[in-house]
């Protein structure tokens, strides 16, 4: 089968990322990322899409909210960006922005996103720290990560895959993160696996 093509979203170290790149450069993942698009300038996973030979588009918001232009043409723009690379799938690892429809209908059911928590656990930002303070209040046991189909409901969607991350009595909200990314890095590449084999 030829390598699907794969464009990855992101918006900081891109850790994800680079184990997206790692498993298609292994042959772990027959697919190939043809596009790396940032929010920020200063991503670092925007270096690592450059020393892995792959195109990059930064994107900002910013020059939208300054003219008041509605969140709705930035995706929409965002999007005719990218439709040119032909994507198989859309894996937001790390993306900051609540994609609208205006984004979502352009690629129906092939927009994937990471998030560092159990379905319907911690939706939206900071889900790691979260996690961390309701074990301190004796609240969960664990928590986890999940590959999800992205509907416009934030962080719902069907999961494609999950993994329980245990939470220790010695961990530090450090600890426990590195536990997390861990856990995310092999999440992602069972996700965008599930996502290709449905999509066939
Ligand atoms: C991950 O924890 C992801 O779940 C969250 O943002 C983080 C991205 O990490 N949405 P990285 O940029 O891939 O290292």
């Amino acid at each position: 089968m030829k390598d699907r093509r794969l464009v990855v979203m992101i918006s900081g170290f891109g850790s994800n990322l680079q184990a997206i790149l790692d498993a298609c450069a292994a042959g772990r993942l027959p697919a190939r990322v043809v596009l790396v698009v940032s929010n920020r300038k200063e991503a670092y996973g925007l270096v690592r899409a450059q020393r892995a030979g792959v195109p990059t588009l930064y994107f900002p918001l910013k020059p939208y909210r300054e003219r008041g232009l509605d969140r709705a043409v930035y995706d929409r723009d965002l999007a005719e960006r990218i439709l040119p690379y032909r994507p198989d799938l859309i894996v937001l690892a790390g993306w900051m922005h609540i994609l609208s429809p205006a984004f979502l209908e352009r690629f129906p059911g092939r927009v994937i996103n990471l998030h560092p928590a159990l379905p319907g656990m911690f939706p939206g930002m900071n889900a790691i720290q979260r996690a961390f303070e309701a074990y301190q209040r004796g609240e969960i046991a664990y928590s986890g990560c999940m590959v999800h189909i992205v509907t416009p409901a934030v962080d719902e969607g069907p999961v494609l895959a999950q993994a329980i991350v245990p939470i220790l009595l010695e961990d530090t909200l450090a600890t426990l993160e590195a536990r997390m990314h861990e856990a995310e890095h092999r999440v992602i590449i069972e996700g965008i696996r599930r996502a290709l084999e449905m999509c066939e």
